[in-house]
């Protein structure tokens, strides 16, 4: 039972049996997830776009918790075919999956665009799971219990869905557009809760996460995101005073995983002033994050733009 101030490692139940899908998890919170649920006994599946840096994940993982139950496999989020190849993979593998954990994400870079020609971060952070997800769909269903856990940010506070230009063809800002993508995944969360309701699916939980600040190599000053040499040095000595660890930041997407008492919809992240460090407790998004028509839009183009349709869902 989870202690009143938020939940730590320890509160972690046992995960034998259970598989999750961690994009994004060669680094950052998405490996220190990995590395959570594989000392709880789950089986993990490193969905990387870097097979190199996958392998040295895994290499890590497996030597650090012999015995423990990791693979590698390729998905890049910023390329339709990749996903839906990598889905099909997955699916004909037969495996029940427990956790989608929707984690991957780019932060603050000039605009430029995925394969398909989206917006790189609204491409990647939000098209590219909302894809994944649309794909893993069938499967999801198919497990009583299974949860889609999207990992957002505190970002969100900023942003703003601007339907007239969601790719920010017209006017691009970087963090504007990360944030409009971090929003879009609390949107997609509760449009995906609503869905599953309707569909009398409420067993299959969707569920939201974020990290705090959180030291990974998103944070850390890039030549892209550096507004000037100076910042970047007091940046470089208080960051660690300020961010928590990869590992704490991965608490809030454990719990909402594996919090027995977790039900759809939910948002976890740290419990500290501010939401950038501690342990994880229940937390609320931004009002438009609940938003019934804007989740309904978002949904009808994000259909449109992917082609994935979740017609699993469709209810007759
Ligand atoms: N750290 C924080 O303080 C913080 C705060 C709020 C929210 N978040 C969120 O936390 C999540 C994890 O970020 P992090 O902090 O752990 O940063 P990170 O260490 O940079 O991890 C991001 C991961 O996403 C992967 N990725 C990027 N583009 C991808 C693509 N097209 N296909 C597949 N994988 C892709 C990266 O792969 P490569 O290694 O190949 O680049 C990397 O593994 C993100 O969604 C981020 O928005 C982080």
């Amino acid at each position: 039972m989870a202690s009143k101030s938020g939940w730590t490692f320890d509160d972690v139940p046992d995960q034998t049996g259970k598989t999750a899908i961690i994009t994004g998890s060669n680094s950052g919170i998405g490996l220190e997830t990995a590395r959570f649920l594989v000392m709880r006994g789950a089986s993990v599946i490193l969905a990387v776009r870097n097979s190199i840096k996958g392998a040295e994940a895994m290499d890590q993982l497996t030597s650090s918790h012999p015995g423990s139950e990791v693979e590698v496999a390729h998905l890049d989020l910023a390329d339709l075919s990749s996903i839906e190849d990598f889905a099909d993979w997955f699916t004909d593998t037969k495996r029940p999956l427990d956790y989608l954990i929707n984690n991957a994400g780019v932060m603050g870079i000039p605009r430029t665009t995925t394969v398909d020609g989206f917006e790189l971060q609204f491409g990647t952070n939000h098209l590219g799971h909302f894809a994944l997800t649309g794909r893993l769909m069938g499967t999801l269903l198919d497990n009583p219990g299974s949860r889609i856990v999207n990992v957002a940010s505190n970002a969100h506070r900023q942003g703003v869905l601007n339907f007239y230009d969601l790719q920010s063809e017209r006017r691009y800002g970087k963090m504007r557009a990360y944030a409009q993508s971090k929003l879009a995944n609390l949107v997609f969360t509760t449009e995906l809760d609503r869905r599953l309701s309707r569909a009398s699916r409420s067993d299959v939980l969707s569920v939201a996460a974020h990290p705090g600040m959180a030291e990974s190599n998103i944070v850390k000053f890039q030549p892209e995101i550096t507004v000037h040499r100076y910042a970047e040095n007091i940046w470089e000595k208080i960051g660690p005073f300020i961010c928590q660890t990869a590992a704490d930041g991965a608490i809030p997407t454990l719990r909402a995983a594996t919090d027995p008492e977790a039900v759809g919809s939910d948002y976890f992240g740290p419990n500290h002033r501010l939401q950038i460090r501690g342990p994880a407790v229940k937390v609320e998004a931004k009002r438009a994050a609940y938003d019934v028509h804007d989740g309904r839009a978002l949904w009808e183009q994000s259909v449109e733009l992917t082609g994935v349709d979740f017609s699993v869902l469709d209810v007759s």
